[in-house]
């Protein structure tokens, strides 16, 4: 055993599962890529380290500084972590969706929190957390807004460890990828990088029922970390082949089967994605192989997915069996039609996102620095 000097060195090179008492052998092989082993508790440590780097390279995060970030929850964990372990101050703006789990651990890692309660035009709480957020950064001296939304720098980090990490274990043979959509960090990193290096993978989109990232009105839905009111500019659609909306009942059963069947824990982005994934599987021949993106651990929803008087005051069923969760996978349909974007050039105005990010996304989208055509080394 070797010691390890510094926490950061921990994020990534996650693990992948298989799920071998839901996925049968006379389908393709369902596995989890368990981003819950970050230091972190979730995928959103990779973007974040790769933002705060690559802010203190260019001199944008001195010592000394504070960094502000809107989060509905993981982002901003993994922020407070990564400010803990390098000395920044670190403000996160949540809304009232955030846990109290996820509110304890960014104030374990000695975050300053800011809950904001004014919904936007959408009902939800994105833009009015980015536009206060950006008004901080203004006001905040020697202050660095990492901007996980608007800052492609989100999907390139993806690009550059996630995708591949997957496509070398997979030995560069998959057949189809699922993963949720809020930032399209994730899912624009990964569609890019096997477009090129995986082209025969299917690149499985998942939303929430009342996201409106692939078209229609936007409407409250209770899934955290997941959807947004507009096609995040990390996110190109045409790399995406289908994609499916899962209702928010449905993501919490399957989270909850999956930990109680395969004893892999995950929140409900990821039960989501679990159960189209299934669908996917039972659609693949045995053989073929489809990655499911398990952003985090389930630990950090005991207050809500894991307490069955919450799951009921929701209106949601408490239990569902390996065979229910199986026939709702095969009842899943994907949305019809080729995946349209539902991009909103304005709001980066709207929002007043701020210029050093507006730079570097011209400079990254001019030097094609990995976006799409570098090979990553
Ligand atoms: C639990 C969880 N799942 C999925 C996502 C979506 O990832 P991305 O923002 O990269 O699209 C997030 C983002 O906050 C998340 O926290």
């Amino acid at each position: 055993m070797s010691v390890i000097a510094n926490i950061l060195e921990t994020v990534g090179r996650t693990p992948l599962l298989t799920s071998p008492n839901s996925n049968q052998a006379d389908e393709g092989q369902l596995l989890f890529k368990y981003e819950r082993y970050n230091p972190g508790g979730s995928i959103k440590d990779r973007a974040a380290l790769y933002i705060v780097e690559e802010a203190e390279r260019r001199g944008w995060l001195k010592p000394g500084g504070t960094i502000i970030e809107s989060s509905s929850g993981n982002f901003g964990i993994s922020l407070a972590m990564i400010g803990a372990a390098k000395g920044y101050r670190v403000v996160i703006l949540v809304d009232p969706k955030t846990t109290s789990a996820n509110l304890a651990l960014l104030k374990g890692f000695g975050a300053e929190v800011i809950v904001v309660t004014e919904q936007d035009d959408s009902g939800s709480y994105h833009k009015t957390r980015i536009s206060l957020a950006n008004r901080l950064a203004r006001e905040i001296e020697n202050s660095y807004r990492p901007d996980q939304c608007f800052n492609l720098l989100n999907s390139e980090a993806h690009f550059r460890t996630t995708a591949r990490e997957i496509v070398e274990a997979c030995s560069g043979r998959l057949d189809a990828f699922v993963t949720a959509v809020s930032t399209g960090g994730q899912l624009g990193g990964i569609s890019r990088y096997l477009k090129i290096y995986a082209p025969e993978a299917q690149v499985v989109g998942v939303d929430a029922v009342g996201s409106a990232i692939f078209g229609g009105e936007a409407e409250a839905y209770r899934i955290p970390g997941i959807g947004l009111g507009w096609t995040p500019d990390n996110l190109d659609v045409n790399d995406v082949d289908s994609v499916y909306k899962v209702p928010d009942e449905s993501a919490f059963l399957a989270a909850r089967a999956f930990a109680r069947n395969e004893g892999i824990l995950m929140g409900p982005s990821s039960g989501a994605c679990a159960l189209v994934a299934l669908k996917i599987a039972q659609e693949l021949k045995p053989g073929q192989r489809v990655v499911c993106m398990v952003s985090d651990g389930g630990d950090r929803y005991v207050q809500t997915l894991f307490n069955d008087e919450w799951m009921e005051s929701q209106g949601f069923a408490v239990h569902a069996d390996v065979a229910a969760i199986r026939e709702a996978a095969r009842r899943l349909r994907p949305l019809g039609g080729k995946p349209v974007g539902n991009y909103k050039p304005e709001l980066v105005r709207q929002l007043d996102v701020p210029e050093s990010t507006l730079r570097l996304n011209a400079e990254l989208r001019d030097a094609a620095l990995g976006l799409g055509t570098a090979v990553p080394e």
